[in-house]
Parts: structure tokens; sequence; C-alpha cells
């Protein structure tokens, strides 16, 4: 693995994927990296679900206007479940999609280091999902990620190294 700063300003949203077949090991390896990440009060109130059979593929690339999430072998689909998560007693704040999102952070970067690609697509019809997959029903669908190989003309976008200023995101008190 790279330095992890490097890691993580290296990585882009890919959005010229090929499906090529994933080794079973390396798909291993991200869904690892996604189960071990931390959770408030190791709730871990998260389903990956790692599709990969075309009928499925199929099903999950019509509910999302990309072309690329149709180019791959293997759609990483994460969803949280309020239901079982932790509530922060003060205020009743659920900390489902928190933790989720932490579980799919740290899958695409692992996606991004073992050298494969992907992009972070919450833009999807979650309902169209959900009636193809009623398993997927009492969940927050928070992400799906067309995980692939990059084509070879495949570029981070031109918003890519497009920040804010440090000190509009960055306070010091
Ligand atoms: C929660 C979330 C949802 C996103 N949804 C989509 C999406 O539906 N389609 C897409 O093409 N990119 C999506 N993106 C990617 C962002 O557009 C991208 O991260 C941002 O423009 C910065 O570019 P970069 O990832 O190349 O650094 C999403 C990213 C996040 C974090």
């Amino acid at each position: 693995m790279q330095d992890f700063l490097s890691l993580a300003k290296d990585r882009y949203s890919c959005r010229r994927l090929e499906g090529g077949e994933i080794n079973p090991e390396t798909l291993e390896k991200i869904l690892e990296a996604g189960r071990c990440a931390p959770t408030a009060h190791n709730k871990q109130p998260f389903r990956i679900w790692a599709v990969r059979s075309p009928e499925a593929l199929e099903k999950l690339a019509a509910a999302a206007p990309f072309p690329f999430v149709g180019s791959v072998s293997c759609i990483l689909v994460i969803g949280s479940s309020p239901a079982e998560a932790w509530v922060r007693p003060f205020d009743g704040k659920n900390f489902a999609d928190v933790d989720a999102t932490i579980v799919a952070t740290q899958m695409m970067l692992a996606i991004h280091d073992l050298g494969l690609r992907t992009t972070w697509v919450g833009h999807f019809n979650a309902d169209q999902v959900k009636a193809a997959f009623p398993e997927m029903i009492p969940f927050n669908l928070i992400a799906m990620f067309p995980v692939g190989y990059p084509a070879e003309d495949a570029r981070p976008s031109v918003k890519h190294p497009d920040r804010k200023p440090r000190e509009e995101t960055v306070k010091e008190l």
C-alpha cells in the first residue's frame, strides 16, 4: 500500500470502467476493508451486497442514469440499517448512515489501492433497486460502487482537483 495521503489524493472518480472479472481474493480484500470499519458503539448497522450475476447487474444498471454502471462485472451496494444503529441519547440522532458511509469510504479507497477503479454512485432510483431486490427494503441505500478496471482513456474529471479554499472548510479555534 502507498502512504495514506498519497492514496487519498490519488483516488478519483473513474467513469470509464472496463468489466474484466474481479479476482475473488481481491474482492475479499475490498469487503474486508469495509467490514473492519469503525461504527458507533460497534453496532455495524450495514449490509454490503456484492452483485455479480449478469441478471442482477442488469437490474442495478437500469436504476442508474450512468452508462459506466452497466460496464462492469461487479457492483457493490451499501445499505444502512437505522433499526440496528446506535442512537445518540442527547438528541436522538441515528448514526446508521454515518456508519455505512465509513464502511463505503474504506472500500472505495481499498478498490483504488488494489489497482481497480470505481465511482461512488448515489444518484440512482433506490425504490427501483428495492423492487428488484426485496431484501434491501429495510435499508437506506447510500452507495453503489461499480468496480472495474480503468479504461485506457480513463482520467480524473476536470472537477476532481477542485476543492474549496482551505480557510473555508478548515477552521482553527
Ligand atoms: C455521496 C456521493 C455521491 C456521489 N454520487 C455520484 C453519482 O451518482 N454519479 C457520479 O458520477 N458521481 C458521483 N459522486 C462522485 C462525485 O461527483 C465526486 O466525488 C466529486 O465530483 C469529486 O471528484 P473526485 O471523486 O474525482 O475527486 C458521488 C460522490 C459522493 C461522495
